[in-house]
């Protein structure tokens, strides 16, 4: 299922070892240790994940890896210019970021900085990982957000939706000269990585997905529409701007005590939304059916 050059799986239990697994093989292929992330990212929860995430936490937490740096949101051709001066030393193992960022409010990339990013890589000899343990699956609209770019990863990390979310698994994919250097010079054992019954929970998923994989796509389309519509037409208390890719729907305040107060009003409500910063995260289902989605989106019109 996994696009481009993409060919070989490295077991985890999850998204954050599947996200240690990634920063070990680009370092071990490349010989190099700093990375390049997105300012406020969530790459999960191990010292690894944890580095080349937000950075605010490094001044809590001084364990961290210290060779991350980091660019800030827009990703336009400002912020790629920035990214080449940090490449271009040839010392940074490689960039890991989501393709469309879920934890930074679903932050879309600009095509052309997605291209110059995947070139400035090619050149420097700068691994390319994307994170779609959030994206993974269908939620952006297709597969792999990855696909929506003219990009080839080196490394892709899944988990969630490997399992339909009922079975913890997370798999690190990569290249095949990349997957060389882990074999030869790797420490990817886990004992419950690719555990049996996640096994049978994930190749249920999979097999669902891919048997399903063209009526899914086209729901999650039509439900998008159907939730932008919604929101487009929202009588909002504070201006709101909206960033949907499938079903990855953010709704920007610009500030972030109302998104916390709307966030907690839904959930009295008995609708679970998610607020990051600004921004209200809104998360369905896949399969979420039309009046289950107008049922949530009438409750969040009421709570703003
Ligand atoms: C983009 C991304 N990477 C990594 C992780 C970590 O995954 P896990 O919680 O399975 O360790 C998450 C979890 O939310 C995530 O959203």
């Amino acid at each position: 299922m996994s696009p481009g050059s993409l060919k070989k799986c490295f077991r985890a239990t999850g998204g954050s070892e599947a996200v240690d697994l990634a920063l070990q093989a680009a370092m071990l292929h490349t010989g190099r240790s700093k990375f390049v992330s997105l300012e406020g990212s969530y790459h999960g929860n191990t010292i690894g994940g944890l580095s080349v995430g937000a950075s605010e936490y490094r001044e809590d937490c001084k364990n961290l890896l210290t060779r991350c740096y980091k660019i800030k949101p827009p990703l336009n051709a400002k912020s790629l210019a920035r990214v080449e001066t940090l490449l271009k030393e040839r010392d940074v193992a490689a960039f890991i970021m989501e393709p469309i960022s879920i934890n930074l409010g679903v932050l879309i990339p600009e095509p052309e900085f997605m291209t110059g990013l995947a070139d400035l890589c090619r050149r420097t000899g700068t691994l390319l990982i994307m994170d779609e343990v959030a994206t993974g699956f269908g939620r952006t609209g297709t597969l792999f957000a990855s696909e929506q770019f003219d990009i080839e990863p080196d490394i892709m990390c899944v988990a969630k939706a490997i399992t339909g979310g009922l079975g913890g698994m997370g798999a690190m994919i990569a290249t095949a000269p990349v997957a060389k250097s882990m074999e030869e010079k790797g420490h990817f054992y886990s004992t419950y990585g690719w555990h049996p019954r996640s096994v049978a929970v994930a190749i249920a998923a999979l097999g669902y997905i891919t048997r399903h994989s063209q009526r899914l796509l086209k729901d999650v389309a039509t439900t998008s529409a159907y939730c932008r519509e919604r929101l487009m037409a929202m009588p909002f208390k504070k201006p709101a701007s909206f960033r949907i890719a499938g079903l990855a729907i953010g709704v920007d305040f610009g500030d972030e005590s109302h998104a916390a107060e709307v966030q907690a009003k839904c959930r009295h409500e008995g609708l679970l939304v998610a607020n990051e910063g600004d921004s209200l995260l809104l998360l369905p289902a896949l399969n979420i059916d039309r009046a289950v989605a107008a049922q949530g989106l009438d409750i969040l019109e009421r709570c703003i």
